[in-house]
């Protein structure tokens, strides 16, 4: 499957409601109502210059499937916990559930927020949506870089689609668990948990959030804001 594919096979997912690749490859039996991670759109090493072959491979087995796996395992203990009408837990549970559902949801926005050949500057829609809400990519850039580098702590950098002005706006996101906007649909995200950058930057953590920019997919940002943008 090459990356067009992959995005727009993706693309084919919108009506669904939930955010997951859908690669042929996949060898995890799923079901509709199952989370499964999908395999990445290009290889462990294409991003290499910018993050090691290592450490991609390492966040996606160690840090996003177990998000994954976190959001069957709840899905199923609610399951539990309604049949025994045990109703004290209900509120915990679905609070762990929504934190795996956002840390899966949010990695694949992440991989797909990345190519190989990405950078520069957005074309089409894109660059018009950018233009009119940001005055320019560079001024994209800079509040997106400034969002980030004011993030304490672990937690996401995105760029969303917020439908009732609909607009383009800058926000972050701080773990996994702190609500998001409303609505409001990822079209770009940026992973700030150290583990996405502590093996490849060490304590450099604004070298890693200058360098994004340096991959950024612009191609995925058009897919999902058309996904969004009705
Ligand atoms: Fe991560």
């Amino acid at each position: 499957m090459n990356r067009r594919q992959a995005l727009l096979s993706l693309g084919s997912l919108a009506g669904a409601g939930a955010l997951a690749l859908k690669n042929a490859g996949n060898a995890h039996a799923h079901s509709p109502n199952n989370f499964y991670q999908g395999t990445l759109p290009y290889d462990f090493t294409s991003l290499e210059g910018f993050l090691s072959a290592e450490s991609v491979q390492s966040h996606y087995a160690n840090h996003h499937r177990p998000h994954v796996d976190g959001a069957n395992h709840f899905i199923e203990e609610i399951a539990k916990a309604r049949s025994a009408e045990n109703w004290a837990l209900i509120p915990e549970l679905s609070r762990d559930l929504s934190r795996h559902i956002n840390g899966h949801n949010l990695h694949v926005v992440y991989w797909q927020s990345m190519a190989p050949h990405g950078g520069g500057d957005p074309t089409g829609d894109v660059a018009h949506h950018i233009e009119t809400h940001f005055g320019s990519p560079e001024g994209f850039r800079r509040q997106f870089r400034a969002e980030a580098r004011a993030l304490r702590g672990n937690g996401w950098v995105l760029l969303v689609w917020e439908p009732v002005s609909a607009r383009l706006l800058v926000t972050s996101v701080e773990g996994n668990t702190d609500a998001m906007l409303h609505n409001a649909a990822p079209i770009l995200a940026l992973d700030l948990f150290e583990h996405a950058y502590y093996p490849d930057y060490g304590h450099r953590r604004d070298d890693y959030i200058d360098k994004f920019f340096d991959v950024l997919n612009w191609d995925f940002a058009a897919v999902q804001l058309k996904r969004n943008h009705h």
